[in-house]
């Protein structure tokens, strides 16, 4: 078990990715401290990784609230004495954000994502940091989206968050690798089973006259393998990344999306 006598933090732990991630961490071995802004779907998932052997504790976070994040951080450093991993999968509808042209988007509609992820990010990433600097040893992680890189129609101000959060990642490491800490990033091809690539895509395959599954092959055809990613291929990268296996990856944002887009 590579994460064993790790304690990790997951920010947006009742979703399609945090929890995915969480269930990964605890497998291997980590506490794992489970966060999300309604209680009832972060405990779903932390009752499954307790019921499976695992060690797993609950709490409700709003990752965008600086005093929310900091005293919960401090009840884990209370409970657990350090904190090895933090990680932040926290998402908002994209029904919200996505689907207007950026001619008729109003400004508020684009900049929900850029303040919404990446101060999110800053904060959770921020707050671990102070307590990882004098332990020196910790790893940071998130989420991005291969509109980071790709221009897409219709997307918002989404793909200017993404990037912004690997320029991010970037500029943690640069301040925090001398202190110990690693900053990785993981983006993933969009994954089928979560809710929110079928909440994005399924509208526009309608719209295309395309079966759901149509639209499905046709995002696997631009894989190399010509299938697309699962959640839990994806938490397999983010348990090895969080461990000190990898500690030779920090600065980056590791390329999940099997040959869409090219480094
Ligand atoms: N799914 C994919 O295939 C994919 C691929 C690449 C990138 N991404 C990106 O990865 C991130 C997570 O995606 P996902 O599919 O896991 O989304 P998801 O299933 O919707 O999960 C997002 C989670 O974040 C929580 N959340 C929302 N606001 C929060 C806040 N202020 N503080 C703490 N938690 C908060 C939500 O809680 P509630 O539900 O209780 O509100 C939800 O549990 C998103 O940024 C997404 O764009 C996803």
């Amino acid at each position: 078990m590579v994460l064993e006598n790790k304690v990790a933090v997951i920010y947006g732990a009742g979703g399609g990715i945090g929890g995915a991630v969480a269930r990964a961490f605890a497998r291997e071995g980590a506490t794992v401290f489970l966060t999300g802004p309604h209680r009832a779907s972060v405990d779903v998932v932390a009752d499954e990784i307790t019921a499976a052997g695992g060690s797993a504790v609950a709490a409700e976070v709003d990752a965008t609230d600086e005093q929310s994040v900091d005293t919960h951080l401090q009840a884990v450093i209370d409970t657990a004495g350090h904190v090895d991993i933090s990680f932040n999968a926290i998402g908002i509808p994209n029904a919200s954000i996505v689907g207007v042209p950026l001619t008729e988007l109003e400004i508020d509609q684009f900049a929900k994502p850029i303040t919404t992820y990446v101060m999110s990010y800053f904060l959770t990433a921020r707050l671990a940091a102070r307590r990882m600097i004098p332990n020196r040893s910790g790893v940071i992680m998130t989420v991005t989206a291969l509109l980071s890189r790709t221009g897409l129609p219709l997307v918002g101000g989404y793909g200017p968050a993404m990037a912004a959060k690997e320029a991010l990642t970037r500029n943690l490491s640069a301040e925090l690798a001398p202190h110990g800490i690693r900053v990785v990033g993981l983006r993933p091809q969009g994954m089928p089973e979560t809710r929110t690539i079928r909440d994005a895509y399924e509208p526009r395959a309608k719209a295309s006259g395309m079966t759901w599954e149509q639209w499905q092959e046709l995002l696997a055809s631009r894989t190399h393998p010509r299938r697309l990613m699962t959640l839990e291929e994806m938490a397999h990268v983010a348990a090895f990344v969080a461990s000190d296996k990898a500690s030779g990856l920090t600065g980056t944002t590791v390329n999940l999306t099997m040959g869409s887009l090219d480094d």
